[in-house]
């Protein structure tokens, strides 16, 4: 038994993982799901009151890790923890901060997904929202492209960080108004805690990748008909779980059937090509799943407690 877990800080995450290495994470525990080495523990929510519990995890067998985030949600903040096990020793490995994971496994799966199956060489991003999401988005797209303009919309938004990521991307990065920055964007990420939508869809420019990674409940959404109208394909991360949880498929009147709705997990397997061809839109609905979590969770112990035991020269 072991009496004494080890703790790893959202400081110690931050100073060990980056977006790149997260995604490489994230896209070998999503090949892992679809091969059927990975299972997913969908969401369960507990309300009380105003209060909720909410855990989410997923066992990663091909790595021999298990393990689940759970949090609260108090006045609409969220206060993550996870805990993975080792499932070869059936020992618990760490206990861990789980807000600096949830910032990075967040941007890094939209800058995953964008890669593969948004436009090839994205010259205007827009993003929605601009809290510890939506800058986290904007920060990882621009370290994946090359843009050479970045358009913010958010009522709150700050410029000092507009002006620190302008430097960091070396492209104008401006606030301006939903239509000024859909209209001509090839990304568009929505990261805000709306539940109506943000834009008119009719604004897209043919082609547009659009991810939408903000409310994760089937009463609200940040896309409208419009956009998921025009969509040739709608990029899921796991059907189960996303079809209960996404409004914007949950609310889609136009929804059919024949809907392009696909998943990683398929387009993992290579069920179908991950580029929609011709000049449909392509949606990214992310709503969060728990195999995201353990697997960078999981790198992030791999990372910061081999260097601990290295430093401490007592490695078994
Ligand atoms: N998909 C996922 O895996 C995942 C993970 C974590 C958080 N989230 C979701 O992301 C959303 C944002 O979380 P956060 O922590 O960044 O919140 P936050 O409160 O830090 O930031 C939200 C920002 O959105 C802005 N905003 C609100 N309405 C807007 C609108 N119509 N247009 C433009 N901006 C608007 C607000 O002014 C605020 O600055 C939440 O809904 C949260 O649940 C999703």
């Amino acid at each position: 038994m072991n009496t004494s877990i080890p703790f790893i800080s959202d400081r110690q995450v931050a100073q060990a993982l980056d977006f790149r290495s997260v995604a490489a994470a994230l896209g070998a525990a999503f090949a892992s799901l679809a091969a059927g080495a990975a299972a997913v523990h969908a969401r369960q929510r507990t309300d009380c009151r105003d209060l909720r519990l909410s855990t989410m995890g997923a066992v990663w067998a091909e790595r021999g890790v298990a393990g689940v985030k759970v949090y609260p949600t108090v006045r609409g903040q969220f206060s993550f923890s996870i805990l993975l096990f080792d499932v070869l020793t059936n020992q618990p490995l760490a206990v861990l901060d789980g807000n600096e994971i949830t910032r990075l496994r967040t941007a890094a799966i939209t800058a995953l997904v964008a890669s593969k199956a948004g436009p090839l060489r994205p010259r205007k991003l827009a993003v929605f929202g601009a809290g510890l999401q939506g800058r986290a988005q904007a920060e990882a797209l621009c370290e994946w492209f090359d843009f050479e303009q970045v358009a913010l919309v958010d009522p709150a938004g700050q410029s000092g960080w507009a002006d620190t990521l302008a430097h960091r991307a070396g492209c104008p990065v401006a606030f301006t108004t939903p239509e000024a920055a859909v209209r001509g964007a090839d990304l568009v990420v929505t990261a805000t805690r709306s539940a109506t939508p943000v834009f008119d869809g009719a604004w897209l420019a043919p082609g547009a990748f659009v991810a939408a990674m903000g409310i994760s409940a089937p009463k609200g959404r940040e896309l409208d008909d419009t956009t998921m109208d025009r969509a040739g394909r709608i990029i899921l991360e796991w059907m189960p779980q996303s079809l209960a949880e996404a409004g914007e498929v949950v609310l889609w009147q136009g929804r059919t059937d024949s809907a392009p709705l696909v998943d990683l997990p398929q387009l993992y397997a290579g069920d179908a090509p991950w580029r929609a061809e011709g000049q449909g839109i392509t949606v990214f609905k992310s709503v969060g799943i728990g195999l995201a979590d353990v697997a960078v969770a999981h790198l992030a112990v791999s990372r910061i407690l081999q260097c601990n035991t290295a430093a401490e020269g007592a490695l078994p």
